[in-house]
């Protein structure tokens, strides 16, 4: 397997890490290089569930390098919990298959508390965001205010970036919100010995994948989020503040552009979405409700509930072609089983005018109109079906016309949140 990606196709929560879990097993490298905790990777082996943040989904497979890219939006405590969390349950973590980057930007207490307070200075008309502090991190990075891992492993280094970093903020906490200030003192202590346990995991990670890279050995991104949140081409402004989809690898990890392989476009057979913002196939009525609850779609980060409703073959063909997706893995294919009847999104309107494709921001989506098609649904259990020719024809209808309408092959079904639960259509893992 040469470098190949794996990215959401729809609003997150496609079950991304169940397949890099799988898909993992073919590679010598796992590597995220966007987002930061606000990911939650689901990943269930035997009875034991892994809900990973900010360690790659590949560390459950020994012998796998696991790398977190400089494009990663970094919370040093959280990322030390999950390792902590990880270690507890016996799975091994340490420096030879952890690496981190020493580019990574760092999330601070204010950041966090700023992501917060801008959601309440919105009301109405807030983002949803998991408040783990994402939008502000890369926020200053791109003022050039922020600071890195590699800084908090120099004391001499690291005081006065923050200082300077934790001035601003602080007039912005106490004179705009009115909130009490956060003491450098303690952060910077704190963050001191967050550096200290880090080190010998951080490193140019970059270059370290590109050798791998140069030696023919097999390389996965781990993308976040999902296609439809990416700051430029998703629902913006209720989107996450990182490229998500192939876009992001080069930028992100390091990465030549023009050595990336595969990319494999993750969706589920339904679709959801958590925050606020534009979802034209949700269903309010009951028909959603049932989604929530067979699919238990609940927040593996917030555990917010998610909004639920149809497949949207016009979002998810557009993601598939602006990531240039070269197949299609449909995931909680064994939820539909509970429906008589499926519904599939298949066009859009706006003021009686049927529009060509997805719109990408030149309509307003919340006022979209979306046209759909009914299919027939099967009722038989598909949850230890493992070949595509013991399903259901009706369940195989459904797939046919997910692929014909989104026009990139279907390469692999999963059936179940379990490591097995799995359909090969192509793509062997
Ligand atoms: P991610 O953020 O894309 O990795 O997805 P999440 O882990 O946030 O959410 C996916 C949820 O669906 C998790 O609870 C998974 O265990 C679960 N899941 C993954 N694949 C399947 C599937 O094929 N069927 C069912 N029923 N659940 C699945
Ligand atoms: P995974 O990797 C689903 C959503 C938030 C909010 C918006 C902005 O598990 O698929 P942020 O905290 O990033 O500033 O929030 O993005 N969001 C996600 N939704 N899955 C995720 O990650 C998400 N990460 C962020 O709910 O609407
Ligand atoms: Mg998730």
């Amino acid at each position: 397997m040469p470098s190949e990606c794996v990215f959401g196709a729809q609003w997150g929560d496609e079950g991304k890490g169940k397949i890099i879990d799988r898909l993992a097993v073919g590679a010598d490298y796992v590597v995220r290089y966007q987002g930061g905790a606000n990911a939650g990777h689901t990943v269930v082996v035997g009875d034991e569930k892994f809900v990973l943040h900010l360690i790659p989904s590949g560390i459950l497979h020994p012998g796998k390098i696991n790398v977190v890219g400089n494009g990663v939006a970094l919370d040093p405590e959280a990322l030390l919990s999950e390792l902590d969390g990880l270690l507890e349950r016996g799975v091994k973590v340490d420096g030879t298959n952890l690496r981190v980057s020493a580019s990574a930007h760092v999330i601070f207490d204010h950041h966090r508390l700023m992501d917060n307070l801008a959601e309440k200075w919105k009301g109405e008309g807030k983002i949803g965001t998991t408040g783990r502090g994402i939008g502000p991190c890369y926020a200053d990075k791109a003022s050039r205010t922020g600071v890195r891992i590699g800084d908090l492993l120099d004391a001499d280094r690291l005081a006065p970036l923050l200082k300077a970093a934790m001035d601003e903020k602080n007039a912005w906490i106490t004179t705009v919100h009115g909130e009490e200030s956060i003491d450098f003192d303690a952060q910077l202590k704190r963050f001191l010995a967050l550096g200290d346990r880090l080190r010998p995991f951080v490193g140019d990670v970059g270059g370290e994948v590109r050798r791998a890279n140069r030696e023919g050995k097999s390389i996965l991104f781990e993308g976040a989020q999902g296609a439809l949140l990416d700051i430029d081409h998703g629902t913006y402004p209720y989107v996450t503040s990182s490229n998500t989809g192939t876009a992001g690898i080069a930028a992100g990890a390091g990465f030549p552009a023009n050595q990336i392989g595969g990319a494999y476009g993750i969706a589920k057979a339904y679709c959801t979405r958590v925050g606020e913002g534009p979802f034209p196939t949700e269903d309010h009525g009951d028909q959603g409700q049932k989604l929530r609850d067979e699919g238990n779609e609940y927040g593996a980060t917030t555990g917010r509930p998610r909004r639920c409703g149809w497949f949207d073959a016009i979002a998810t063909q557009f993601t598939c072609d602006i990531n240039g997706a070269t197949g299609l893995i449909v995931t909680n294919l064994d939820v539909l089983s509970a429906f008589d009847t499926l519904r599939i999104g298949i066009g859009y309107s706006a003021g009686g005018q049927k529009l060509e494709g997805y719109p990408a921001g030149l309509v307003d989506l919340e006022d979209i109109e979306v046209n759909y098609e009914d299919h027939e649904g099967w009722d038989e259990d598909i949850t230890a079906v493992r070949k595509w020719d013991d399903l259901p024809a009706k369940a195989q209808a459904y797939v046919e016309r997910l692929e014909a309408l989104v026009g990139t092959p279907i390469v692999m079904l999963s059936v179940g949140p379990e490591r097995d639960q799995i359909i090969p259509r192509g793509l062997e893992a």
